[in-house]
């Protein structure tokens, strides 16, 4: 009987409190899977090219936005991401059962051009809301595999796959790809040893 008087009241608050919480957090261009927990901030910039899917059975914390007209950021089901920044220009895939811990950064792009005449723009074109020059920045897709750890204050920087059921460790700086099953850490991030399955 108090089981069922537990699982009702279970009920009720998923119903009638979180799914309220997740309707108001609803926009255009983001897409979430039932039973997923959204407390994030979400801009999609140009929803009716760009989009932000987040699968089933997750909890989203952290400011996740794209902010080119072609940017995707996918997220599967199972998937953890703490108060972290998620930054798409181009493509951000987060495969199925991934943790993402607080304070990291993953980012698909440089965000500013090599040249300072260039970059000079930058400030004033964010200030106004006018879409920067993303074709004259650096851009490369990122991949965060099944199953994989992101420590805490990581940075991912584009074009970079972590593997699946690989271990990044708290700190590190990823600027090449990941073996799946390996443990990395450190700036840049190096393989330290073997991860389980
Ligand atoms: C990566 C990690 C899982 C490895 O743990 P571990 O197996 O116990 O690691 P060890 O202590 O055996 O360290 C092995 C080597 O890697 C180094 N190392 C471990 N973690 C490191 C890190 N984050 N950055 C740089 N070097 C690191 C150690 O200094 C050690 O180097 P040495 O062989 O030269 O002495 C762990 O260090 C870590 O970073 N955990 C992340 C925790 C986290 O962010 N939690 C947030 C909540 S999700």
């Amino acid at each position: 009987m108090k089981n069922l008087i537990i699982k009702i009241l279970k009920l009720i608050y998923h119903y009638f409190i979180v799914n309220e919480i997740t309707k108001e957090k609803t926009i255009d261009g983001l897409s979430i899977g039932t039973n997923t927990d959204n407390n994030a901030i979400i801009t999609v910039k140009y929803p009716e090219k760009s989009k932000i899917e987040i699968g089933h059975d997750c909890l989203i914390y952290g400011n996740i936005s794209t902010e080119t007209e072609t940017a995707n950021i996918i997220i599967g089901n199972n998937v953890y991401i703490g108060r972290s920044t998620i930054f798409a220009t181009i493509e951000i895939i987060i495969e199925d059962d991934v943790l993402i811990s607080s304070d990291c950064l993953i980012q698909d792009t440089d965000n500013h051009n090599f040249s300072r005449v260039i970059r000079k723009k930058d400030t004033s074109d964010a200030k106004t809301k006018k879409n920067q020059q993303w074709d004259l920045v650096n851009k490369k897709p990122i991949k965060i595999c099944a199953g994989s750890w992101i420590g805490a204050k990581v940075i991912i920087l584009k074009g970079v796959t972590i593997g699946e059921g690989a271990i990044v460790g708290a700190g590190s700086v990823v600027t090449k790809s990941v073996a799946p099953y390996t443990i990395v850490a450190g700036n840049p991030a190096k393989f330290i040893k073997n991860a389980l399955r």
